[in-house]
């Protein structure tokens, strides 16, 4: 028995287990998070006797006579400073990692109350932030140094929170302090936990399954095998995924299911699938599109190893490049990259015994889950009621099922409620990745540097199931003329299935591939005229009323001018400067269905908002809140931000493609628009009960339409960044200009571009996922994560023309725009400094590389 001290409280542990295990299950004290089990992350920091500690690498025989402080241990003053601190700073996103930074700078300030910047990007070390690009953390965190030192009050929080105000995001409190709930936090009586036996090989026939062993395990509560489920295919639009793979079918991929256990206790797992036997034949795996299109390559799907062919063809792009002052042709390689949201998937499905189940989730759409899973179970959409918890990052990843329809198929099953938790090794062999693409593409322009013409050929590497290959492949295609203004443009795509880990939505959804290949040749055709590649850029971007190479025209609130004017200064201070420019859609578009809605409920006197737009860290919530707030001339304090539920909540579509700030933001004006002239007579009270709904659909061309300037989108940002490095090749900076429309939040538009550029300068400089042969050989600690220390300083420079009269206020989306310039700047940065064109990501031969 072990004795020691939480939070000021006596406690004993009886048996010698790792602290973190032993405050979530023992304490049910959950502010502390699980994010890699590993030591890694930092999620999971704690202080044991004064000094910070990571509480999974911590076991309770080390703790005897020693004193533990969680993010619950907090006085109720320092609880009050880092809510205040970290909301005026904007420093909370999806808040996964928000708990432990609050612990990694209670550890600093208690022994330094005057911090520096780089104190405290030394005290967050041990902290991976995936949402905000560390930048508002840290100035959180200088706030709160202040606050204490000085003893200054707490200030009150504003409920003023009209568009374009600063106002502290609506979900601060729970995610600062940890009380918000994640789904791994909860618990649920006579819960059982289930896992799947993954694949030995990525291609492989299952000769023999034999699970009577496992079943004899004494904790063994039941064995699921393909033949125990009524649909066995899932797929977010293809459905090709297999549930679990049969005996006699073929494993496609590592991360494939052959049987799915559940047990009494989770630690139990692991030992009971160790007693599955599995005869396999192995397979020699297809590990490139190459080797896949080849003759007589075997066949992954029956319908061919061709997922998706895209084309675009406008004007004479042959022609116009064979006619051209100039030419620049290259090859270009880029990698598949992994999410690593900081939150690992976990679902909880709950039976009610008449064939219905509640399933929590973490995923950016609860309607995709309760389709795909009602018609995996075959039972009406309606039996499946899908719940958000909170979503500790997304950023494509979890637009799939990964761990959802095992939860609900073992609850349905077996009729106990079900957690099903990846591990973050599970987690990434598991999940879809970014799509690696290999893009051949051909820039011209005439003698006076005016671009003629763009042909391209895109071959991305689906892996084993089609997940979103096909849309993803598409925007790649429509954005690879970039924001430019030119008439001849023939794009050629192709998304191959391989045995490796699936591809699928990634923030940029293949424009972040395709940016770097256009972004890069364009600065080498720059070159080869001898013209500066801002005012090559400057000549050639985009105006409005001009058309894209997709054809569409460009609107009037088009700004890619003003963030190139934007950056120019940062531009032209550094000999070691390198630019780039970028596009993104906002919204699916090209004719698919694509709305947003919102019902705004009057309960007991507040307005509830409720919409199934996931808020993944992006913020919608608070988004949501102020249009609300804007449209009624309410204040904040008379708000309620709900979470997605398929029973109460409107679906409003996935949380992907930029799309909620423009879709559910424009349908929640037009509820609060009806709500506002209510409200012109009668009070809130007087409204109790009554609901206001809004509903807004995009309306777009479908691709390849015959008219001449089709409607793909219903709107693009536009963004210019500019990267400096110094002479060993490191950035030492920054300046990102973005084409955002009307800003809503300043402070969680800035976080979101902040966080983009960091994430792709990691996908320029650091980040690779790694396979060989279909295994896959990274871990979480080497994805190549930028830490705090790494973070460069970021300059934001927030550009809009819109005047509040469009959709949303004229509000666009920045969630993916933000991080696919950065990695063709740093290449340009790079060769400002050597001389060397880099083709392939991550860069090589730069200060990070070596
Ligand atoms: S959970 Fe402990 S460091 Fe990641
Ligand atoms: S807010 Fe830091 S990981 Fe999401």
């Amino acid at each position: 028995m072990y004795q020691f001290e939480v939070n000021g409280r006596q406690c004993q542990a009886d048996s010698d287990m790792r602290l973190l295990d032993y405050l979530r299950q023992v304490l049910c004290i959950t502010g502390t998070k699980d994010g890699c089990s590993s030591g890694v992350c930092g999620t999971c920091t704690v202080i044991v006797n004064g000094k910070k500690a990571k509480a999974c690498m911590l076991r309770t025989s080390g703790l005897d006579g020693k004193s533990v402080i969680t993010i619950e241990g907090l006085t109720d003053r320092e609880k009050a400073v880092y809510v205040y601190a970290f909301g005026e700073a904007g420093a909370v996103q999806c808040g996964f990692c928000t708990p432990g930074m609050v612990i990694s700078a209670k550890s600093l300030i208690d022994s330094n109350l005057s911090p520096t910047r780089g104190d405290v990007k030394k005290a967050i070390h041990g902290n991976i932030c995936r949402c905000t690009g560390y930048v508002k953390i840290e100035d959180a965190i200088l706030l709160a140094a202040k606050i204490i030192r000085e003893n200054l009050p707490v200030p009150q929080t504003s409920v003023t929170a009209g568009v374009g105000e600063h106002f502290h995001r609506v979900d601060t409190a729970e995610k600062v302090l940890g009380t918000g709930e994640y789904v791994d936090d909860i618990v649920v009586p006579g819960m059982i936990y289930a896992k799947a036996l993954r694949a030995a090989y990525p291609r492989a026939r299952v000769d023999k399954i034999d699970i009577e062993k496992a079943k004899a395990h004494p904790d063994c509560a039941a064995i699921l095998t393909a033949a125990d489920v009524p649909f066995n295919k899932t797929g977010h639009i293809k459905k090709d995924w297999d549930v679990m793979i049969p005996e006699g079918g073929i494993t496609r991929y590592i991360g494939d299911s052959i049987v799915l256990a559940a047990t009494y206790h989770a630690e139990t797992l692991d030992e009971v699938l160790g007693l599955v036997e599995v005869k396999y034949t192995e397979l020699m795996p297809v590990t490139s599109p190459e080797q896949a299109l080849a003759q007589n390559a075997p066949l992954i799907h029956s319908g061919g190893n061709l997922l998706a062919h895209e084309s675009i063809d406008r004007g004479q792009a042959d022609e116009a490049i064979a006619k051209s002052a100039y030419s620049v042709t290259c090859h270009y390689s880029t990698p598949m990259t992994d999410h690593a949201f900081m939150e690992p998937e976990c679902a909880i499905a709950i039976p009610d015994g008449t064939n219905k189940l509640i399933l929590y989730t973490a995923s950016q759409s609860v309607y995709d889950e309760q389709r795909e899973i009602a018609a995996m179970l075959k039972v009406p959409n309606e039996n499946i009621r899908c719940q958000s918890k909170l979503v500790g990052g997304g950023f494509g990843g979890k637009e799939d099922m990964s761990v959802q329809h095992h939860a609900a198929l073992m609850a349905f099953t077996t009729g106990r409620p079900v957690k099903v938790k990846f591990s973050r090794q599970e987690s990434l062999e598991i999940h879809v990745k970014r799509h690696a693409m290999e893009i051949d593409i051909t820039t011209s322009c005439d003698a006076d540097g005016r671009l003629t013409a763009a042909k391209a050929v895109i071959v991305s590497d689906c892996g084993a199931y089609a997940s979103l290959g096909g849309p993803v492949l598409q925007r790649a295609c429509t954005h690879i003329g970039g924001p430019y203004h030119f008439d001849n443009f023939k794009v050629d795509g192709y998304c191959v299935y391989t045995n490796n880990v699936p591809g699928g939505a990634f923030r940029g959804f293949g424009v972040a591939q395709s940016c770097f290949a256009q972004e890069t040749n364009i600065n080498l055709l720059a070159g080869k005229i001898g013209m500066d590649p801002w005012k090559f850029r400057y000549i050639n971007g985009i105006r409005p009323g001009e058309s894209l190479p997709n054809g569409q025209i460009a609107s009037e609130e088009t700004a890619f001018i003003e963030c190139l004017e934007a950056v120019k200064t940062a531009y032209e201070s550094s000999p070691y400067a390198g630019i780039a420019g970028c596009m993104k859609n906002s919204g699916i578009g090209v004719g698919l269905p694509d709305y947003g809605r919102c019902r705004l409920a009057v309960i007991d006197g507040t307005v509830h908002i409720r919409t199934s737009a996931a808020d993944i860290g992006q913020g919608i919530g608070t988004v949501a809140t102020q249009i609300l707030c804007e449209t009624a001339c309410i204040t904040s304090d008379k708000t309620f931000f709900e979470r997605p539920d398929t029973l109460l909540t409107p679906n409003s579509g996935t949380t992907t493609a930029s799309r909620q700030t423009l879709f559910c933001g424009e349908a929640t004006r037009i509820a609060a628009q009806k709500l506002k002239e209510e409200l012109l007579t009668k009070t809130l009270t007087e409204l109790e009960g009554e609901e206001f709904y809004g509903e807004y659909s995009g309306i777009t061309d479908p691709m390849n339409s015959p008219k001449p300037h089709p409607v793909s989108h219903v709107a693009y940002s536009y963004g210019a960044q500019v990267v400096i490095m110094d002479a060993d090749k490191r950035v030492v900076k920054v300046v990102a200009a973005h084409d955002v429309g009307q800003v809503i939040n300043p402070k969680a538009c800035e976080g979101q571009i902040e966080g983009g550029v960091l994430m792709g300068l990691g996908y320029g400089l650091t980040e690779n996922f790694i396979m060989e042969n279909g295994l896959v050989k990274s871990k979480y600690g080497t994805l190549g994560l930028l830490r705090a220390a790494q973070a460069p300083p970021i300059e934001i420079k927030l550009i809009g023309k819109a005047d509040k009269k469009g959709l949303a206020y004229g509000a666009k989306g920045i969630g993916e725009i933000s991080s696919v310039a950065a990695a063709p700047a740093c290449a340009a940065a790079a060769f400002q400094v050597d001389g060397a064109v880099r083709t392939k990501l991550p860069l090589e031969n730069t200060y990070y590389s070596k």
